[in-house]
């Protein structure tokens, strides 16, 4: 990092914030037409997707219900190992309902399998998922979001939740962090 990181403000614009908010909107009208009349129960996946997760639920016209799962990918900042854990669960039981993740973004897909195998042991009714980005090029394992919000390609990319070394969460467009050795 050669570069002052404070605010993030020197880092490209790949989605800006106008875009996401329209993105979002008619996001939250597809997953409404598509659960209408069932209550759905929303999992966000800590701590990337909360910004999404904060925006899109107010765009949902249907009855939903709201836990969060932490999960932790071990390896480095940029690059996942592989090795995923749970460290914070459900509050709740997800036997019978209508699930739908929400997570931040697809990379190469491990964390979503991982998750997929936990909560389909426990019964829901339904699973889905929801991915604000998805970098379908860097799939190492085959799944596939239900509901995508943009693909994107292969750079690391920070702001609306997500996050560099826990910075940059707050930056209300999503930007792209260049200056990272591993890319
Ligand atoms: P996967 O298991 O490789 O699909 O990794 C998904 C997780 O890696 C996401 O939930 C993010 O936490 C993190 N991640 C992957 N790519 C990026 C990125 O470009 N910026 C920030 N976090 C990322
Ligand atoms: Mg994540």
């Amino acid at each position: 990092m050669n570069q002052p990181l404070e605010t993030g403000k020197n880092l490209e614009v790949l989605l800006d914030e106008k875009r996401i908010a329209r993105r979002v909107r008619e996001l939250g009208a597809q997953i409404s037409a598509d659960y209408r009349g069932r209550e759905l129960h929303l999992i966000g996946i800590l701590k990337g997707a909360w910004v999404f997760l904060a925006d899109l639920v107010r765009h949902l016209e249907v009855e939903v219900t709201l836990d969060f799962m932490n999960i932790q990918t071990y390896g480095s900042s940029t690059n996942s190992s592989g090795d995923v854990k749970i460290t914070k669960d459900l509050d709740v039981s997800i036997q019978d309902r209508d699930v739908l993740v929400v997570e931040d973004i697809l990379d190469t897909g491990r964390t979503f399998r991982f998750l997929q195998e936990v909560l389909l042991a426990r019964n829901p009714r339904t699973l889905k998922v929801v991915a604000l980005l998805d970098k379908t090029s860097r799939r190492v394992v085959p799944v596939r979001a239900d509901y995508v919000g943009f693909p994107i390609p292969d750079v690391f990319v920070v702001g609306y939740g997500l996050d560099y070394s826990q910075k940059y969460r707050e930056l209300r467009d999503v930007r792209v962090l260049r200056s990272v050795p591993s890319l």
